[in-house]
């Protein structure tokens, strides 16, 4: 079968069996048949290259099929692949054990899952569970899954008002974002004021979220950067306040770090920047090292206790915590610190901020604010339109990008941290020619 009758046939199958309209959207923009990955590349149907700078989302921090990840889940696939669930797993433990050495203080137990949502279902339950409370404070915007728990505190009402009515006591305040987000290494600026305002909800004080937590919160569940909604960053000082707050009237902080997780913004966790010490902290995309899908919640020996004090099994999983998974945790860990991924997803994402700015210079016409930190990096256009025309160059151009689910003005690039300097500066030329390329469309058009 040659290439584009194999293309023809797999998006068939896709409008027969899988989404009819995915299929036609990801037919009209034109999207191939992956094949294989290799570092920072996809490869196509037709044997091209892609730069990957969207990474699954966030899934590609170390790339695609790292041989060391790889290695060792071969190796423990050739011993048990699944745990058989009696006995103890010994992999389990031994990933549990890792991410207590290296995650903020306090959070010393993990239940596994296999995504980001069951790590926010289970994230829920705990907070519910261990204060006896049902209010749930979540932001606008704000992406936690869409699952019925992680979709009652995801922040678009467009994902959620066909499903009605969701999981009761969620209510949404503006995400505190940072007015603009500082470059990674960049000096922060201090704690904003009560009067200061957040740049993607003008006009409405950073406090409104302290004053919604009262004595009936259960938990605040916040990203350290909104991906979803835009790549935002809170404001310095922000997350401390929430946590003081929390801390105040006895409810629980949960942070998920499903998305800036395992090194994407410079550091291993969102919330290492300030040394935010959450209650509940979930995982998963980068975790599996690209190899293996994995979810965590992390939590503290109080929640612990609340939960599996009077039964260890109240909260379980099939698949969580199965060796393979677990394989690829503990061999992510380690290629993380052993290859410095953290220090070079600030030096990368230095130089591919400076890249875009530079470019935005030029084309302040369509790019309204570049913003990130690490290699967490939005690109909002001050059209709706813009974004999805961009994304189509550069795809067209080898360059994979996609634009935030909750925000399409805003293009995501979330590349793995083993990007090369070269590979960056590609990425940056791809998206120039991409904007001049758009901007003499919609010229021709008006
Ligand atoms: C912050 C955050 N939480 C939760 C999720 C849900 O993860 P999953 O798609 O693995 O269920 C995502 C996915 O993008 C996310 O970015």
């Amino acid at each position: 079968m040659d290439a584009d009758a194999f293309h023809a046939q797999v998006v068939d199958q896709y409008s027969r069996h899988i989404n009819p309209a995915l299929a036609k959207l990801m037919n009209f923009a034109g999207f191939g048949v992956e094949m294989r990955g290799e570092g920072c590349y996809l490869y196509d149907h037709e044997g091209r290259a892609f730069l990957d700078c969207l990474g699954s989302y966030g899934v590609f921090a170390l790339g695609h099929r790292h041989p060391k990840v790889v290695e060792a889940v071969i190796a423990q696939l050739g011993r048990l692949p699944m745990s058989g669930k009696v006995f103890f797993n010994p992999r389990q433990a031994e990933l549990a054990t890792r991410l207590s050495e290296v995650s903020p203080n306090g959070l010393e137990f993990t239940f596994f899952s296999n995504s980001g949502a069951e790590s926010v279902e289970a994230a829920l339950k705990f907070a519910k569970g261990a204060t006896g409370r049902s209010k749930i404070i979540a932001t606008e915007g704000g992406y936690h899954g869409k699952t019925i728990g992680g979709l009652s505190v995801t922040g678009r009402e467009k994902y959620r008002k066909k499903f009605g009515p969701l999981m009761p006591g969620a209510e949404f305040v503006p995400f505190p974002s940072a007015p603009s987000s500082p470059l990674a290494g960049e000096e922060v600026r201090g704690v904003l004021s009560d009067s200061e305002t957040s740049s993607n909800r003008r006009g409405v004080a950073w406090s409104e979220i302290l004053d919604a937590i009262d004595s009936d919160t259960a938990a605040v569940i916040i990203e350290t950067v909104q991906g979803e909604g835009g790549i935002h960053l809170a404001a310095p000082g922000s997350l401390a306040a929430i946590r003081a707050r929390t801390r105040e009237v006895g409810a629980l902080m949960i942070l998920d770090e499903v998305q800036t997780g395992m090194g994407r913004t410079g550091r291993l966790f969102g919330c290492d920047h300030e040394g935010i010490e959450p209650d509940i902290m979930t995982l998963a995309k980068a975790l599996g090292g690209g190899v293996m899908p994995i979810g965590a919640t992390l939590f503290t020996e109080s929640v612990g206790t609340a939960i599996f004090g009077e039964n260890p099994l109240m909260h379980t999983s099939t698949f969580g915590g199965n060796p393979l998974a677990c394989a690829a945790g503990i061999a992510t860990l380690d290629v993380i610190q052993d290859e410095g991924l953290c220090e070079r997803a600030t030096i990368m994402g230095d130089r591919m901020m400076a890249g875009l700015r530079d470019m935005q210079s030029r084309h302040s016409d369509l790019v309204s604010e570049v913003r990130g930190i690490g290699l967490m990096i939005g690109v909002e256009f001050s059209m709706d339109e813009v974004g999805e025309l961009v994304i189509a160059q550069m795809t067209k151009r080898g360059v994979i990008a996609a634009y935030t689910l909750n925000n399409p003005r805003v293009i995501r690039i979330e590349p793995p941290l083993i990007i090369s300097e070269a590979q960056v500066d590609e990425a940056v030329r791809v998206f120039e020619e991409a904007v001049v390329e758009t901007g003499e469309l919609l010229a021709m058009l008006a």
